[in-house]
């Protein structure tokens, strides 16, 4: 039987993943373990025409591994919530998707990523989006008060995947959904890899077996109505590669209902 030594240090890891988007925000023209920018963002399926309806500023900061827009299917006057909201590309397409009758709250624990988003919504005088300070697992919004929770590339580098489904049931109306594209391997990823905290910034050390990723959304409440892999997203430096190889780390979108 083997024993446990190692473990997470989740201080240290909230330390490293703020670390780490600071300078995506900041810099985001810098090299990292992924890729970033509209680049990205156009291979993931993301639609030229829409980018260009959206601050340029958010989109050199994208840092998602999916496009998940069309599962969301977002309405004109429904509430958003995007967990993970980082420079606010999701949560623009998502504004412009809802209207002016509708509303978006992104929510983020990265400063930088927050003045961003707050400033780049503010320059281009979008009124229906606002981004808070908060984390996953506990996402400043009134209960039972979205329709829809989207997230891009962001449970997979919470410590606690569990009590982040629970909190996004907790926000949604009955019947609201979830959409989001996110990090999931097709092995449990040895101590090696999920203790070390610069490979979880890097959205490969905090990735969950697919089918527990599935049972934790459907522990929480939710039907999963649709799962799909995203083939065109990819690691980009050799350490990373090396783990996603061995590993079957993977990016995937889905769709869930909550009941
Ligand atoms: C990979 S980036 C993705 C950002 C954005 N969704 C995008 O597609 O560009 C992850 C973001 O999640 C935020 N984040 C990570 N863990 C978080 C947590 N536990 N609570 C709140 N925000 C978190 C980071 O600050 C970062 O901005």
């Amino acid at each position: 039987m083997s024993t446990s030594t190692r473990q997470l240090d989740t201080s240290e890891l909230e330390q490293r993943v703020k670390h780490m988007y600071q300078e995506v925000a900041l810099e985001p023209e810098r090299e990292f373990h992924f890729e970033t920018g509209r680049a990205l963002a156009e291979r993931l399926g993301y639609p030229s025409q829409d980018l260009d309806r959206i601050p340029a500023g958010a989109i050199e900061s994208f840092a998602g591994v999916g496009c998940f827009l069309d599962l969301a299917a977002i309405a004109p006057g429904e509430t958003v919530l995007d967990l993970g909201s980082g420079s606010g590309r999701d949560s623009f397409l998502a504004a412009l998707a809802v209207g002016p009758d509708g509303k978006v709250v992104g929510v983020d624990m990265t400063d930088e990523q927050l003045a961003k988003a707050t400033r780049l919504a503010g320059d281009a005088g979008l009124g229906n989006v606002e981004f808070r300070s908060g984390y996953l697992e506990g996402p400043p919004v009134e209960d039972g008060s979205v329709d829809c929770v989207i997230s891009n590339g962001v449970v997979n580098l919470s410590p606690d995947k569990p009590a982040v489904f629970a909190a996004v049931a907790r926000a949604l109306r009955p019947g609201g959904r979830l959409a989001l594209s996110d990090i999931v391997s097709a092995e449990q990823l040895p101590e090696g890899v999920s203790c070390d905290a610069s490979l979880w910034a890097a959205c490969i050390g905090g990735a969950m077996q697919r089918d527990r990723y599935r049972e934790a959304i459907e522990a929480a409440g939710f039907e999963i109505a649709s799962m799909r892999e995203n083939p065109e997203y990819h690691f980009v430096s050799d350490r990373a590669d090396n783990a996603t190889q061995k590993y079957g780390v993977k990016s995937i979108s889905l769709l869930a209902r909550r009941g």
